[in-house]
């Protein structure tokens, strides 16, 4: 067990710092060199691309982690493909037994592929005749074996990881972005009038990698902050765009591990209902360049401000000069991605967040109290 943790503590910290290793590896499905020819090779679908181009609407389907890591690629997935995206909890589908079409492609995300819930959702949408799609980290999981196509998020690995308890898990949320931004790709197809979005994605795509060491540098500070918040009660994590996904994904993290209270929330919901005060000492607020030049967005941090909350503003790099909150705000820099991968980096400080306050608490971050890596039953 020491040997596979090699010099880390735990598994998950391992998994977090690993994880420029493992994007690396989803990107080998990216083919080509010089950037015109660039294209991404989703074996696993290219017979199905023109029925998903068709359908009359996608609807992504998932739970936890892999549901989040779904919402932060809706918007890339409707900008590339024109076709609507829908999200799905797979649990509330099927209490809903919620309307699914012939003409519909439901994409399934599961790293493990053997979620109870996500499967019986899977069920649903093929006895009502969708095209079913999974994206799954799991070769001959129930998930890749039941759905029509897919993708593995480890294709092209070539030296396979024995599965333990907890490796692929936290990481997976990085990787199942990636590959949903890959398929975004696919299912746009070669548009003129996407191409120059389509070169500037493959392009971050591959510096992905390398940004992500820049931003697990950030390893340190985020001990420091998990000293400061060690005593807190709650954080409360605002994002919008595409890191309204990043902030449930963040405050998901922070729940199960390090059991604190934590909340994701849309940062364009703040007017309307959280009333963060003292007594949710920690704000965290998470944004991307563009959005950051909204005057709304402005306004949530000086309401979040005057709520006198632990505010903690993360921005991408060279955005900080420009964060006119005051000298109590922390300031947490980013490297700047193109903006669909921005939720990739801008997760990991959250991360790193909630392994070291899991730590510092007290907390057994290998066996996380009532916390399964696969929930196989219903
Ligand atoms: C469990 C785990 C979560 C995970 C979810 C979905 O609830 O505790 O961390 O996100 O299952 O797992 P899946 O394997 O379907 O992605």
């Amino acid at each position: 067990e020491q040997i596979n943790k090699g010099k880390y503590m735990h598994y998950m910290q391992k998994e977090i710092h690993e994880q420029p290793e493992s994007l690396t590896t989803t990107m080998r499905l990216i083919r080509g060199g010089a950037c015109k020819s660039k294209t991404v090779l989703l074996r696993g679908l290219k017979d199905h691309l023109k029925t998903i181009r068709r359908s009359r609407r996608i609807v992504f389907v998932g739970c936890g982690t892999s549901y989040n890591a779904a919402l932060a690629s809706r918007p890339i997935v409707e900008e590339l493909s024109g076709v609507p995206v829908t999200m799905e909890v797979a649990s509330d589908l099927v209490d809903r037994q919620g309307p699914i079409y012939r003409e519909d492609t439901a994409v399934f995300v599961s790293q493990s592929g053997e979620t109870a819930d996500t499967l019986q959702a899977l069920d649903y949408a093929l006895e009502n005749g969708a095209l079913c799609v999974g994206i799954t980290n799991t070769v001959g999981s129930a998930l890749a074996r039941k759905t029509h196509c897919g993708v593995h998020i480890k294709a092209g690995c070539e030296i396979g990881v024995a599965s333990t308890k907890a490796s692929n898990w936290h990481f997976a949320y990085t990787s199942q972005i990636v590959v949903m931004a890959m398929l975004a790709l696919a299912v746009g197809g070669d548009m003129i009038s996407n191409e120059t979005r389509r070169e500037a994605i493959i392009d971050g795509l591959l510096d992905l990698p390398s940004k992500v060491k820049a931003v697990l540098k950030l390893d340190e500070e985020m001990k420091d902050l998990a000293e400061l918040l060690i005593s807190e009660q709650s954080l409360l994590v605002f994002g919008r765009g595409y890191n309204y996904a990043t902030a449930l994904e963040g405050a998901l993290k922070v729940k199960e591990v390090a059991l604190m209270h934590s909340e994701g929330i849309l940062a364009g919901e703040m007017k309307h209902g959280p009333q963060p005060s003292n007594c949710f000492s920690c704000l965290s607020y998470l944004f991307h360049k563009h959005l950051f030049c909204c005057s709304k967005q402005q306004s949530v941090i000086q309401q979040l401000q005057a709520r006198k909350g632990r505010l903690i503003v993360m921005c991408t790099k060279g955005d900080s000069a420009s964060v006119s909150v005051g000298g109590s705000c922390r300031v947490i820099e980013v490297p700047h991605v193109e903006d669909c991968l921005q939720p990739v980096l801008n997760v990991i400080p959250l991360q790193l967040l909630a392994y070291h306050l899991t730590v510092l608490r007290g907390h057994n971050v290998a066996q996380t109290r009532n916390l399964a890596k696969s929930v196989t039953t219903q």
